[in-house]
């Protein structure tokens, strides 16, 4: 049913990072967004938008409130939601002795399916409204992922991992079951409703070169799907890659070898990447995770973002959480860990270019900047709404910020999930803090 939301809103036509603000940025003071059937039909200022409307259309305002293109987050994985937190390691201990052992419940799909329900009621909490989701080893646990997803008609993106070496039996495949379980789940989920798939090796440690090879030829005769995995995250990882791939060039020459570089794979990390290892993804349209919660907590590493995100061999770079290496699902602290990140690199992270990465940059990165990550007639309606008095003290700050960017920069800085007041997925308000709209809520 055709409905409108009315508010202050601010979006993007444009890369901030390459472009001056002004070319990029969608601001409107007073707007209104009319949504019907699952898409956004019109926007303009509510002055001019309203006397075109039937007097049936519920519109919705929201004072005080900023709305944005609903949140990506470009990496996570919904089944380390309990094990966020988890003390003392770098990242190959930390998979050894918490996620391999918590990833091993995820056999048992009703388990998976309540597991599924408290992540995606969180990240709609975080006001994400798109994710890109590892799920376990097991089959069962991604139908359970997009059988709840379905339910509230997200776009989400997630797959089955691929392992069969250097983890718990419990936890790995065979190339060749790999493969077919992959296949199957394609045939299932890719384009289903709003579901995509992604192939999702570990990453290459965890694969023999066998399912490397299997890997990239599911992914290959399956166009449109995406890949995710891991790169360059830590340099113990890194060095154990050269010793297990002692023929190829570096960690992205392995990926590259089999298949799994180009336009819809996205990696999480890149954190220690070389100019080569920029170089060869911005030629194949590769692009990267950056998870800045994820790569502080397990001690991993800086990621270059400006050098990411500009010059002749810039790369496709969206935010991420990588819960449950990450700590948080709101993608306004993966923003301030990023700006922090981006300042021990000698770059200062405006906030204008920090939201890029978590709605329109986050979408180009997933090559669905056609469809979500923009506030646009056309685009689907998925939207997020913070509350600028969330907290006394974001309140407080506020009434001393001088314009619309530094209004952005302090809810970054103080805000989390309790500076989102709505959610909207395809048009339905699905999470509302306050309970009030009257619409499902979730
Ligand atoms: N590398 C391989 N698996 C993982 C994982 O689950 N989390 C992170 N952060 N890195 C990984
Ligand atoms: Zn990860």
């Amino acid at each position: 049913m055709k409905k409108a939301i009315r508010g202050r809103y601010l979006s993007y036509r444009d890369n901030p990072f390459t472009k001056p603000i002004k070319d990029c940025l969608q601001y409107e003071e007073d707007g209104l967004i009319v949504m019907d059937e699952g898409h956004i039909t019109a926007i303009g200022p509510a002055n001019d938008l309203l006397p075109t409307l039937d007097e049936k259309v519920s519109v919705t305002r929201y004072e005080d409130a900023l709305i944005f293109p609903g949140f990506i987050d470009c990496h996570v994985h919904y089944p380390q939601t309990e094990i966020i937190g988890a003390f003392g390691m770098q990242l190959i201990d930390w998979l050894n002795n918490y996620t391999f052992v918590a990833e091993q419940k995820f056999a048992d799909k009703e388990y998976a399916r309540a597991a599924s329900d408290v992540f995606l009621r969180e990240i709609l909490r975080a006001g994400t409204t798109t994710a890109t989701v590892f799920c376990t080893v097991h089959p069962q646990s991604v139908d359970a992922f997009f059988e709840q997803s379905a339910k509230i008609n997200m776009r989400n993106i997630a797959g089955k991992v691929l392992m069969d070496r250097h983890a718990p039996s419990a936890l790995t495949d065979t190339a060749q079951s790999g493969y077919d379980q992959t296949k199957s789940l394609i045939e299932k989920w890719h384009g289903a409703g709003r579901a995509l798939y992604a192939v999702t090796p570990r990453f290459a440690p965890t694969s023999t070169e066998e399912q490397m090879e299997m890997t990239g030829a599911v992914w290959k005769e399956h166009p449109g799907t995406y890949l995710q995995s891991h790169i360059s995250e830590n340099k113990a990882e890194i060095e154990w890659v050269r010793k297990l791939y002692p023929t190829q060039k570096s960690y992205v020459d392995v990926y590259d070898h089999y298949g799994q570089l180009g336009p819809r794979a996205i990696y999480g990390h890149g954190v220690h990447f070389t100019e080569e290892d920029f170089r060869i993804f911005s030629e194949t349209g590769t692009a990267i995770a950056h998870c800045p919660t994820s790569n502080l907590f397990l001690g991993s590493g800086l990621f270059k973002l400006e050098r990411a995100m500009t010059g002749s061999t810039s790369i496709l770079t969206g935010l991420a959480t990588d819960l449950g290496g990450g700590t948080n699902f709101s993608q306004l602290v993966s923003m301030n860990e990023a700006y922090k990140i981006a300042q021990l690199n000698g770059f200062a992270l405006d906030a204008y270019k920090a939201f890029y990465l978590t709605t329109r940059g986050a979408a180009t990165a997933l090559y669905l900047e056609d469809r979500i990550g923009s506030i646009e007639p056309g685009y689907e309606a998925d939207i997020t709404i913070l509350d600028l008095k969330a907290t006394p003290l974001l309140a407080y700050r506020l009434n001393y910020a001088e314009n619309l960017e530094e209004t952005l920069f302090a809810l970054i800085t103080l805000g989390d999930d309790r500076a989102v007041q709505a959610t909207y997925i395809a048009g339905e308000c699905v999470y509302n803090r306050d309970r009030e709209t009257g619409e499902e809520q979730f």
